[in-house]
């Protein structure tokens, strides 16, 4: 067993989100040695895949395109934090079955649970973000206030993918609806380099709160609804009620992260080491249809 699937953390038995939610606490990533289940899934927000040969040569077959993605001119708008941080949404060129030119469709483990666990067999693929951070990230950018940075440094910068600030304002607006985030790591890198964070349980409490937001209000209208002071009410209750995850994870192995669940990236600490390509992920979020598909599905 390598040194990166060496430790497990948290009791796969310990599921439900209440049962995982402890003020202030943060947990290194675990991965449990038994099989995904539907239910762990759904009851912490997020899952662990290990090594697939399939997934494997996905990556191998893609890594060029998503490092080419991160050199182009067009692309360039992506490089943010003082160049620490390229965000590259949607900067893969993949089609609709995730395989980039001369590549192999995305398969293995996680794929075949999102088409049979979770129902979404007739998926169709977005062209998927490459994250990749830099030693460094976050460093200060003149379009963020001091608070931003702040909260980017202290707090990961945590968000629910889809809620997006809107107008002069910046007034924040449910936009997008993602199915799901399905995390590819491209590279080797130290698990400290910047991994993505979770607040396990996070996704009940935010399905809630914006159920009740939204409450007779049809569903093509919630876009139209100004959900900042929510919004804000929302993550500090999640930050004081859940534990809070590291999920780091090496090439051929993945991770799902459900779509209501607050996460974020971690500030790199010195410690950290990665090759030149930095900690680059591809996420696949796939549109899911609708508003009320996005708050009500499993
Ligand atoms: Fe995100």
């Amino acid at each position: 067993m390598s040194a990166h699937r060496a430790r497990t953390f948290v009791s796969p038995v310990a599921c439900s989100p209440y049962a995982l939610a402890q003020s202030g606490q943060t947990v290194t990533a675990m991965q449990d040695e038994h099989a995904v289940s539907r239910e762990a899934f759904l009851a912490r927000g997020w899952c662990h895949f290990h090594h697939d040969p399939q997934l494997a040569q996905w990556v191998a077959d893609t890594r060029d395109a998503a490092r080419a993605a991160v050199r182009a001119a067009e692309n360039a708008e992506w490089l943010r934090c003082g160049g620490t941080w390229f965000v590259g949404v949607n900067a893969l060129p993949n089609n609709e079955r995730g395989a980039v030119r001369g590549g192999a469709a995305v398969a293995g483990q996680a794929v075949e649970f999102i088409r049979e666990a979770l129902g979404l067999a007739q998926l169709v693929w977005d062209r998927a973000q490459v994250s990749v951070v830099y030693p460094g990230y976050p460093q200060p950018m003149a379009t963020e206030s001091a608070a931003a940075y702040r909260y980017r440094r202290e707090r990961d910068a945590a968000h629910l993918d889809g809620v997006l600030r809107q107008g002069p304002r910046k007034r924040r607006h449910l936009c997008e609806h993602h199915a799901f985030i399905l995390g590819i790591p491209m590279v080797e890198t130290s698990r400290d380099a910047s991994p993505l964070t979770l607040w396990e349980g996070s996704h009940e409490i935010t399905r809630r709160t914006l159920q009740t937001a939204f409450a007779g209000v049809p569903p093509e209208d919630w876009q139209a609804i100004d959900i900042t002071e929510l919004y804000q009410s929302l993550r500090r209750r999640i930050f004081a009620e859940c534990r809070r995850v590291e999920i780091a994870a090496r090439p051929g192995e993945a991770y799902l992260v459900h779509r209501l669940a607050l996460h974020g990236i971690m500030p790199w600490p010195t410690t950290a080491t990665a090759g030149p390509d930095g900690r680059m992920i591809v996420y696949f979020r796939p549109d899911v249809g609708s508003a009320e598909q996005w708050l009500s599905m499993p």
